[in-house]
């Protein structure tokens, strides 16, 4: 059978599938129940996150035997052929090919005449901001008084490139980025279909890289399943992701704890040296200390630990020393410090050494409950010689 990238497999094929753009949904079944559908539609946002998918389910909605109908049937010819790309009515355009004058005067002469098949003649124009200023023209015409077999759904990454004259022509809308917890649900949702298993912590590491996008998210999960042989690892992702393996980044971590900032500053120099950048190994650190501090102030059945992972062995003895709790939390606030520095690119080695020598030096101040036992010691000693 052939392979079909995950992203493709998975691509939603109605409104309710459709994950975090519930207003947009809503409003878009809303107008086709009450049969006000506008004739041009702007779908705007970042890469991946739901536009040609929203588009080709409205396309299916208005061509669809049965429809109009906001629950299309998909499986009529109408919506076949929109999930495949093939319908001869609903033209899928790239305006970045597409983008000379000529492209879009022969679609204004072609958009006149009436569909074949289906009720309406629809034209789904993706990454418009691309279109010349004389194309844009030769379209305003048709948008401003589309025959009414005719619609249109633009969709662009970059709206501020599309002309004021055509956004105030359009029903415009636009699509968020997708939380965090829904990427994860539906990576979840795909690795149980595709009956793989894969660690929840890991499908929260690449929810998180893929950074609001759900195709950036599918497509890491796609390489993560084909390089790892059944089970997959943590290991496979970190080399994914350009991350340090495990066992490297928690020598770094005990070199910290044990405040010896020769051999953490080695440690993280021979990371950097291998190819890991700065802003991932200090991601990585976050994500150790993070839950050494969630653990120690709530304990390892709390959801909040449990949520980041399997919890390491040695997390619980590092723990147990005396002041070991803030101090995780202290570490957290330096390397968040450093994090937000490298993000405005400020010295990102220097960043990332300036946290190494600021933790590690924690590891010989004395800590507060230490402190206030010797005050106390000190104290009953002096009450008791006045
Ligand atoms: N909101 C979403 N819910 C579920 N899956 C989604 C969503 N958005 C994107 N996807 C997945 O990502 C793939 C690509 O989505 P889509 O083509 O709709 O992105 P796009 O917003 O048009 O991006 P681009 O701006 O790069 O064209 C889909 O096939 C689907 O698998
Ligand atoms: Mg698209
Ligand atoms: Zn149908």
């Amino acid at each position: 059978m052939d392979y079909v990238v995950i992203a493709r497999k998975y691509r939603p094929q109605t409104f309710n599938e459709v994950v975090g753009q519930g207003a947009i949904a809503r409003t878009l079944t809303n107008a086709i129940n009450r049969s006000r559908v506008a004739h041009g539609f702007l779908f705007t946002g970042p890469s991946g996150v739901g536009k040609t998918t929203m588009a080709r389910i409205l396309a299916k909605a208005l061509a669809c035997e049965q429809g109009p109908t906001a629950t299309p049937c998909g499986v009529c010819d109408h919506c076949r052929g929109i999930a495949d790309s093939r319908h001869p009515d609903i033209y899928e355009i790239d305006a970045a090919t597409h983008n000379g004058v000529d492209d879009i005067r022969e679609l204004s002469e072609n958009a006149t005449f009436s569909p074949s098949l289906a009720r309406y003649r629809i034209y789904i124009l993706d990454e418009v901001h691309m279109l010349s200023t004389q194309a844009w023209n030769a379209l305003l015409k048709l948008l401003e008084e589309p025959p009414v077999h005719v619609y249109f759904i633009f969709a662009t990454t970059e709206v501020d490139r599309v002309p004021a004259t055509v956004v105030n022509r359009c029903q415009r809308f636009d699509f968020r980025s997708i939380e965090l917890k829904d990427i994860v649900r539906r990576l979840g949702e795909v690795c149980a279909a595709e009956k793989v298993s894969v660690e929840q912590s890991l499908l929260v590491r690449i929810a998180r890289s893929a950074g609001g996008g759900m195709r950036e998210a599918q497509t890491l999960l796609d390489q993560l399943i084909a390089m790892s042989d059944g089970e997959v690892s943590e290991d496979d992702l970190n080399l994914l992701l350009g991350a340090a393996r495990s066992e490297d980044i928690q020598a770094l971590i005990d070199h910290l704890l044990d405040g010896d900032h020769g051999a953490a500053l080695g440690a993280a120099d021979h990371l950097m040296g291998s190819g890991v950048a700065p802003t991932t190994l200090v991601e990585q650190l976050i994500d150790y200390f993070r839950q050494m501090m969630l653990l120690g102030a709530c304990g390892a059945e709390h959801p909040a630990v449990l949520r980041l992972g399997p919890v390491p062995e040695t997390m619980a003895k590092q723990l147990s020393g005396s002041g070991a709790k803030d101090q995780a939390l202290r570490i957290c606030q330096v390397l968040l410090a450093a994090r937000q520095t490298i993000k405005h690119g400020v010295e990102p080695r220097l960043q990332l050494e300036m946290a190494v020598v600021r933790i590690a030096g924690m590891a010989h101040m004395v800590d507060y409950e230490t402190l206030l036992k010797r005050v106390q010691r000190l104290e009953s000693g002096a009450s008791r010689h006045p």
